[in-house]
C-alpha cells in the first residue's frame, strides 16, 4: 500500500496539529507556578495556580481611599464639638467625619450612617447595639496596629480588612454543636467522621478553634522526651493540631511547606520565617477573641450568635481570606493613621478613669 495520506485521512490530520498547537499554546502559561522555598530536593516549595489567583484578584482589591482632609492645627477636636465621643475625642472634625464615611463604606455601605446612629438623628445616641461594638471595634483595630506589629508589621488592619463591605465578615466562626448521637455512632466525641470545611473535609475534629483560638492548649504532635511515659503528646492532641493547621493553610492560600520543613514539622531551624508570623498570628487572634469578641456576647442580639449561643469570632480567615497577606499586602493603614495606635486623649481619659476608680480602694489604708 502507498505510504501518502489519502485525502480522505488529511482532514482529521489538520485537526490534530491544530489541537496540538493549541495545547502547546496553552502551555506557554504554565498550569501552576511553583516557586522554591528552601534548597532544591527538600521539598520546600510553594505551587500557585495563575488562574486561581487572577479569579481571586477582585476580592483582594482594597477598595478607592477617602480625600485626605487638610490638616487644621488648633482647630476643634472631636471632643470640644461632639458629646459623646469616647476614642476618637483627640481627632480633628474633618478628620473625624472623614472616618465616619471610610467606617460606612467598609461595615455598612447599604445601611449607612444609620446602621450604627439612631433612627432619631441622635448622633450621640449609643441606643443602636452597633455603635457600641463598632466603638469596641476602633480600640480593637487600634489595639491591632500598635501592639501585634509582630504580625501585622507596619501593613496594619483596618475595619476593611475583615468586613470587606459587609456588617459581619465573611469568614467568623462559631463553637459547633456536637451531635450526640452521630458522635456515638461514629465512635468519637469530636464531631469526627462528620468532615467540615473548616478542616479540608478531612475526618479531623470539626472545631480546631476552640482548643487553639480561644484556649491557649499546646499545638504540638511530637514529643520532645523519649520515654512513652513522658511524651505527652496525645493522638486527640495530634488531631486538633492537623485541623489548625489546614485551616491556616487554607486561610492563606499556601501549602504546608510555606512555613514548614515536611522532614522536620516541628524544628524550627528548618522552618521559614513565615511560621515566626503565623506563631505570633495565633497568639493575636486568641487575644482578640479573649479580649474583644467574647466579652461582648451580651450586647449582640440573640440572631446574631451561634448554635451554642458563643459569639462570632476571629480566624485566620477573617482577615486572609485566601491571600497570603491580607489584601495581598495592600496598605491601606497608610490613609488612616488615626486608626494606628489608640489616641493620646484616649489614653489620657484611660489613666483619669483608672486613678478615679483605684481611689476608693486605697482610701481605707490612710
Ligand atoms: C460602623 C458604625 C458607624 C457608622 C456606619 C457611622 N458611625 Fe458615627 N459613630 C460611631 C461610633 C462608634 C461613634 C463614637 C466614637 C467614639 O466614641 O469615639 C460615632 C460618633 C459619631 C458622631 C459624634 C456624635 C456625638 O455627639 O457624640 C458623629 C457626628 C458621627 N458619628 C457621624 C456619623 C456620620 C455622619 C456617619 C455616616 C457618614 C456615621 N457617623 C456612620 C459609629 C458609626
Ligand atoms: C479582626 C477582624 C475585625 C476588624 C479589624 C474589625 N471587625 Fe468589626 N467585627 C468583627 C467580628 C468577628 C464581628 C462579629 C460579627 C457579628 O456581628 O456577629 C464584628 C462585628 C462588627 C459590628 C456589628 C455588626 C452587626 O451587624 O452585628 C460592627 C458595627 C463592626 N464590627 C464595626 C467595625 C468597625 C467600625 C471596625 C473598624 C474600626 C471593625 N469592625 C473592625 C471583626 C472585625
Ligand atoms: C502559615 C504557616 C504554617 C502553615 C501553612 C502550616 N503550619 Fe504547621 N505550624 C505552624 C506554626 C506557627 C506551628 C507552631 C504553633 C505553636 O507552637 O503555637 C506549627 C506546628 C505544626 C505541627 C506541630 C509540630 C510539633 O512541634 O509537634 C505540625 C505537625 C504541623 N504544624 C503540621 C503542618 C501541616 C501538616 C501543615 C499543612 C496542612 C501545616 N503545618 C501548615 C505554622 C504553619
Ligand atoms: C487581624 C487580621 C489578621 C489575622 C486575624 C491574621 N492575620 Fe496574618 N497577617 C495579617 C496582615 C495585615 C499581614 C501582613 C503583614 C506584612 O505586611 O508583613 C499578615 C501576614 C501573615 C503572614 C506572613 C506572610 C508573608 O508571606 O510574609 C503569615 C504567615 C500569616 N499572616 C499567618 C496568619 C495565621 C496562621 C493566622 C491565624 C492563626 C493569621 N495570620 C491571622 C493580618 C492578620
Amino acid at each position: 500500500m502507498n505510504t501518502r495520506t489519502h485525502p480522505t485521512f488529511r482532514l482529521p490530520l489538520l485537526a490534530g496539529v491544530l489541537l496540538a498547537t493549541a495545547l502547546l499554546a496553552g502551555c506557554e502559561r504554565p498550569p501552576v507556578d511553583t516557586v522554591q522555598r528552601g534548597a532544591r530536593g527538600t521539598g520546600m516549595v510553594q505551587v500557585y495556580n495563575p488562574r486561581t489567583l487572577e479569579a481571586q484578584q477582585v476580592k483582594h482589591t482594597p477598595p478607592a481611599e477617602q480625600p485626605a482632609i487638610p490638616a487644621t492645627p488648633g482647630g476643634p477636636t472631636a471632643s470640644d464639638v461632639y458629646q459623646n465621643v469616647k476614642v476618637l475625642g483627640g481627632l480633628g472634625v474633618g478628620e473625624f467625619t472623614r472616618l465616619m464615611v471610610a467606617m460606612t463604606a467598609w461595615v455598612a455601605p447599604e445601611g449607612g450612617c444609620n446602621y450604627c446612629h439612631a433612627d432619631d438623628g441622635n448622633l450621640a445616641s449609643d441606643a443602636k447595639y452597633t455603635k457600641v461594638v463598632a466603638r469596641r471595634m476602633l480600640q480593637m483595630t487600634q489595639d491591632i496596629n500598635a501592639n501585634w506589629k509582630s504580625h501585622v508589621a507596619d501593613t496594619g488592619v483596618t475595619c476593611y480588612t475583615c468586613h470587606r463591605g459587609e456588617p459581619v465578615p465573611a469568614q467568623v466562626w462559631f463553637k459547633t454543636p456536637v451531635d450526640k448521637q452521630a458522635s456515638r455512632m461514629a465512635g468519637s466525641k469530636a464531631e469526627q467522621n462528620a468532615p467540615a470545611l473548616q478542616v479540608g473535609l478531612t475526618s479531623l475534629p470539626t472545631d480546631s478553634f476552640t482548643p487553639f483560638l480561644v484556649d491557649a492548649k499546646e499545638i504540638r504532635t511530637a514529643g520532645t522526651k523519649a520515654l512513652p511515659h513522658e511524651n505527652l503528646q496525645t493522638t486527640k492532641q495530634t488531631e486538633y493540631t492537623y485541623g489548625l493547621m489546614v485551616h491556616m493553610s487554607e486561610s492563606l492560600g499556601v501549602n504546608c511547606t510555606y512555613c514548614h520543613n515536611s522532614r522536620s514539622f516541628g524544628d524550627w531551624s528548618q522552618s521559614t520565617p513565615q511560621r515566626g508570623t503565623a506563631w505570633h498570628g495565633i497568639r493575636m487572634s486568641r487575644d482578640l477573641n479573649n479580649k474583644y469578641l467574647e466579652p461582648l456576647t451580651n450586647n449582640f442580639p440573640v440572631y446574631r450568635l451561634g448554635p451554642q449561643g458563643d459569639v462570632a469570632k476571629v480566624n485566620c480567615a477573617t482577615c486572609h481570606q485566601g491571600a497570603y497577606k491580607p489584601l495581598n499586602g495592600a496598605k491601606m493603614l497608610q490613609g488612616h493613621p488615626e486608626l494606628a495606635a489608640p489616641l493620646q486623649a484616649a489614653l489620657d481619659a484611660a489613666t483619669t478613669a483608672a486613678t478615679t476608680a483605684a481611689a476608693p480602694a486605697a482610701a481605707p489604708k490612710q
